[in-house]
C-alpha cells in the first residue's frame, strides 16, 4: 500500500476493532467509507475526519443480508473512487454450547462471517486486479486456528474465511494486489466483554493475553505499508500457529466452559 490518497472502506466501523481502524485511517490523506447498522458511531467519526480535511461517508447495510452486503459499494465508489483498501472486519460471536443456538443463528452467523466477506473480495477484486492495485485486509481470529469450545460454529466460521483469504492472497501473487490476513486472539470490544460474561471465570479467563483495538489498528496500518501476508495479535499468539497440535491440545483441555 502506498501512503496517502486512497479510498479506504471498513465494515463493522461502529465498533469495536473497526471503529479503531477507521479511527486511525481517519488521521491520514485518505479517503473513507465507514459500513454498518449503527449509525451514530459512523457519523461522529466520519464528521469528525471530514472536519480534519478527510472525506468520510457512513452507509448502512446489514451483512447478514447477501444482497445489502455488496450493495454499499457502487455508492462508495461513486462517492469516493475505486476502493484500495477494502477491511473486511464487520463480524459476530456465538458463546455457548453449540446445541444452544438455532440453525438459524448459525446461518446467519455464517453469513455475517464467512459469505459477506468472500462476495465483498469478488466484488472489488476483479477491478484491482485491473488496476494492478489494491489491499484487501480480512480480520479472522485465532479461534479459526486454534479450535475454541463454547466457539465450535464461530471457530468454523473463521476457519473458513481464513482459509479462503489465505489460499486466495497466494493466487493473488503478483498481480499488485495484496491480501493482510489478521488473526487476532482476544482484544478488549464489546465482542469479548460479551464473551467474557458467559464463560466461567479461571485461571485462563483471568491470565490470557488480551490487546487493544487501537494497537490493532496501528499494527494492521503497518502490516498495509510493508505488505505482510499476516498478522497475529497480541504477538505472543503467533506460537500457536506453529505449535498447532500443542496448541489445541491445551486449548480442549483447560478452555472455560459456558456459564449456565
Ligand atoms: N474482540 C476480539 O477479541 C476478537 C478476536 C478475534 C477476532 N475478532 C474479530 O474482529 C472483528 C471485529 O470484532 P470486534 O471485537 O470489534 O466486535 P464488536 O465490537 O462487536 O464490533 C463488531 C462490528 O461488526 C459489525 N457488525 C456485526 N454484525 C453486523 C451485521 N449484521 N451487518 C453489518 N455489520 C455488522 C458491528 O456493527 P453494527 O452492530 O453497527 O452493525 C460492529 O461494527 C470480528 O470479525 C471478530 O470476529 C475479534
Amino acid at each position: 500500500m502506498k501512503r496517502g490518497e486512497g479510498h479506504i472502506a471498513i465494515t463493522g466501523a461502529s465498533a469495536g476493532i473497526g471503529h479503531a481502524i477507521a479511527r486511525a485511517f481517519a488521521r491520514t490523506p485518505n479517503k473513507l467509507t465507514l459500513v454498518a447498522r449503527r449509525r451514530a458511531p459512523m457519523e461522529d467519526l466520519a464528521r469528525e475526519a471530514t472536519a480534519s480535511g478527510v472525506p468520510a461517508s457512513v452507509i448502512e447495510a446489514d451483512m447478514a443480508d447477501l444482497e445489502q452486503a455488496v450493495a454499499w459499494v457502487d455508492e462508495a465508489e461513486s462517492q469516493h473512487g475505486p476502493i484500495d483498501v477494502l477491511v473486511l472486519n464487520a463480524g459476530i460471536q456465538k458463546v455457548g454450547p453449540a446445541l444452544s443456538f438455532s440453525v438459524e443463528e448459525t446461518e446467519a452467523m455464517f453469513r455475517i462471517n464467512v459469505q459477506a466477506p468472500i462476495r465483498l473480495a469478488r466484488k472489488v477484486a476483479p477491478a484491482m486486479i485491473a488496476r494492478g492495485a489494491g489491499n484487501i485486509v480480512i480480520i479472522a481470529s485465532m479461534s479459526g486456528i486454534t479450535y475454541t469450545p463454547q466457539m465450535a460454529d464461530y471457530s468454523a466460521s473463521k476457519a473458513a474465511v481464513s482459509a479462503f483469504f489465505e489460499t486466495f492472497a497466494v493466487e493473488l501473487k503478483g498481480t499488485g494486489v495484496h491480501v493482510l490476513t489478521v488473526y487476532p486472539g482476544p482484544v478488549a470490544t464489546d465482542m469479548e466483554k460479551r464473551a467474557r460474561e458467559n464463560l466461567e471465570e479461571g485461571f485462563l479467563t483471568r491470565a490470557i493475553p488480551t490487546g487493544t483495538p487501537e494497537e490493532l489498528a496501528s499494527l494492521v496500518q503497518t502490516a498495509l505499508l510493508k505488505e505482510t501476508p499476516r498478522l497475529v495479535y497480541p504477538k505472543v499468539y503467533g506460537a500457536a500457529r506453529f505449535a498447532r497440535v500443542t496448541s489445541q491440545w491445551l486449548t480442549y483441555r483447560f478452555a472455560p466452559r459456558a456459564r449456565t
